[in-house]
């Protein structure tokens, strides 16, 4: 609350410096002009405070999630560091002649000022995900434990009733026959569209064209989504016939291509399978324990990844994806201590 109050009165100062740098009278620009830097300075003063009392209070698991794999918040977070400082020194620069202060000038005030907040939002909102409440409601709405009066609305509950019969504002309640495609929809548009769109933003489509997963992988791949990416997301909830109809209306946004580069190249056979969960790390565990296998061993261990780590999808890898995974990780580098 204090973060965004003082975002709020350095927005303030920044518009109040539009109307100061068209003002004709010179002598009462400069007054304007010192009125208005005076709400700017000191938020972005207060700044490193407040940021430092947020950060204290972020639950630690959550800050290993921002702070891993997903480098969202890391990034932005030097984008924000750069915006206001950049903003402070220009909006001081125009404390040097008041009296001719230009619209240009305020205007990079503007920008400068829009991006500071901009990244921290985007800070905030990749620290949070996948949570509104961390460790309590979930971004999809869904508490993250049943409790006294939920409704139903946690990850288990819906698993068992279905979400079609669970969540209100759907076309469809039912999976028939014929609307599988239709219900799929409705499901992704519950479930995953308060993060994703099909097309564009963190569009499904983009990352199923980059993945080649085809329907029973996807569906494999959905019972894992809280395991990606070190974490963003929720659980899939819901039945069975729910996921299969969910996989469905998915593959239909990019219906997968096979080519030969995705199953003879290991690298590439990583990247489709493993990489939304692992990174390329030849030092990792993964690699690890890969390697202390004989390579006929490790690739049948492959047969069977939930054999390896119980939550991991299975995803039935063909003998020929798996040899070539096998070869690849063998013929990485092994890292020196
Ligand atoms: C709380 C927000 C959130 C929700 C809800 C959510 N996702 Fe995600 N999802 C993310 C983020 C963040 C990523 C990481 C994407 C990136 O790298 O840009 C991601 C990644 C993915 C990926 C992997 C993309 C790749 O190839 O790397 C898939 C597939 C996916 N989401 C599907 C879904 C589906 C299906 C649902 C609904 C059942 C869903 N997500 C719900 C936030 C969410
Ligand atoms: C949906 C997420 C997900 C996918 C996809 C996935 N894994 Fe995993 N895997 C995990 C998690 C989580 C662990 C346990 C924590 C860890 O070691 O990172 C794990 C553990 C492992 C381990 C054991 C590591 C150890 O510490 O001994 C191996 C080996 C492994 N995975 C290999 C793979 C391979 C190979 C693929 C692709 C064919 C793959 N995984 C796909 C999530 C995934």
């Amino acid at each position: 609350m204090f973060l965004r109050l003082s975002i709020a009165i350095a927005l303030a100062g920044v518009y109040a410096l539009i109307t100061a740098s068209r003002q004709p009278d010179a002598a009462l620009k400069a007054r304007l002009v010192r009125w208005s830097t005076a709400w700017i300075v000191p938020p972005f003063i207060l700044f490193p405070v407040f940021v430092r009392w947020y950060l204290r209070h972020v639950p630690s698991d959550l800050w290993a999630s921002a702070t891993g794999p997903m480098p969202t918040a890391t990034r932005n977070a030097r984008f924000a560091v750069f915006f206001s400082v950049a903003t402070l020194v220009v909006a001081l620069l125009a404390l040097i002649r008041p009296r001719r202060l230009h619209l240009a000038h305020s205007l990079v005030v503007v920008f400068l000022a829009l991006g500071a907040m901009g990244s921290f939002e985007f800070v905030r909102e990749s620290i949070r995900k996948p949570y509104v409440i961390a460790n309590y409601l979930y971004s999809n709405s869904l508490y993250t434990s049943p409790m006294p009066g939920d409704g139903g609305y946690t990850p288990d509950g819906i698993d068992q009733a279905g979400v079609l019969a669970t969540a209100k504002w759907l076309r469809t309640h039912e999976l028939t026959g014929t609307n599988r495609e239709a219900a799929g929809r409705e499901i992704f548009r519950v479930e995953c569209q308060s993060c994703h769109t099909p097309n564009a933003y963190r569009g499904i489509k983009g990352f199923l064209a980059a993945r080649h997963w085809d329907e029973p992988k996807i569906q494999a791949m959905l019972g894992a989504l809280d395991l990606m990416h070190n974490g963003v997301m929720p659980p899939f909830s819901g039945t069975g016939a729910e996921r299969a109809a969910l996989a469905g209306f998915l593959e239909a946004l990019h219906p997968c291509e096979g080519t030969q580069a995705h199953i003879e190249d290991g690298k590439t056979v990583f990247q489709n399978n493993c990489g939304v969960c692992h990174r390329i790390q030849s030092a990792g565990a993964v690699f690890a324990t890969l390697r202390s296998m004989a390579a006929p061993a490790a690739t049948q261990a492959l047969k069977d990844l939930p054999g390896l780590f119980p939550p991991m999808p299975d995803l039935k890898l063909s003998e020929q994806e798996r040899t070539a995974l096998i070869r690849w990780v063998d013929s990485q580098p092994i890292p020196k201590r």
